[in-house]
């Protein structure tokens, strides 16, 4: 039999990298952070002044990505990026360039290359409908724009980072906007997925949702 895969998506902030990282921990799978493959690719795109919308300098940057998941750090041409990854300006560039087609596909085999043995907890928009059509279980993880932006401010507080929860609830607006019009890939919950809204739970309670329905399936 082929390595399981279990797919978790939804917008920005709904806490699926939180509960994707619990899951995969818990049963000792790896785990796969599509978002910030492409939060890397923004700030590579940044450092070399390319802009968002040139799709053929970003397939090239794109297949010499050197970006890699070293214990909980994230790091970019061998420099720790853990911090600047996260900033909202860094996912709103992000979002811009995983619009363009090109892009995507020059990342689908890196994607793709994180199933390995014994299984595959993935997170992110399109793990379900493009990259893993074949997981063994597809969450759409989602949660209110104000839950999400409200969640994200204490993030970045927390992080050190300055925010403010008006400015926060417009962006993700925005972006959640961008990612779900797109023509390629759109952020949607797919008819074989399985809706997980989380406005009104906490993180346990959506852990264990998601290990209930893994354990039932497998
Ligand atoms: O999930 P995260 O906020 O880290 O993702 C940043 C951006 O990358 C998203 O807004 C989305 O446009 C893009 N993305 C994507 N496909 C994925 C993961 C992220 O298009 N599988």
């Amino acid at each position: 039999a082929s390595i399981p895969v279990l797919a978790i998506d939804g917008p920005t902030a709904s806490g699926k990298g939180t509960v994707a990282a619990r899951v995969a921990e818990v049963l000792g799978w790896n785990l796969l952070d599509s978002g910030s493959i492409y939060r890397m690719l923004a700030l590579s795109a940044i450092k070399r002044n390319v802009a968002f919308d040139d799709e053929a300098q970003l397939v090239k940057l794109a297949d010499a990505l050197d970006a890699s998941f070293d214990h909980g750090r994230i790091v970019l041409d061998g420099e720790d990026v853990s911090i600047v990854v996260r900033r909202e300006e860094t996912g709103n560039a992000a979002s811009k360039l995983a619009a363009l087609p090109a892009v995507r596909l020059a990342l689908l085999a890196r994607q793709r290359a994180y199933r390995q043995s014994p299984g595959l907890v993935a997170d992110g928009r399109d793990m379900a409908s493009v990259v893993f059509p074949d997981a063994f279980l597809k969450i759409f993880m989602t949660a209110s724009a104000e839950a999400r932006a409200e969640r994200r401010y204490k993030q970045l507080i927390d992080k050190g980072l300055s925010a403010n929860i008006d400015s926060l609830v417009l962006e993700l607006r925005e972006r959640d906007l961008r990612d779900s019009s797109r023509p390629v890939a759109p952020l949607k919950q797919g008819p074989d997925s399985v809706l997980l809204d989380t406005t009104a739970m906490g993180i346990e309670e959506a852990v264990q949702f998601v290990l209930d329905h893994a354990h039932a399936a497998l």
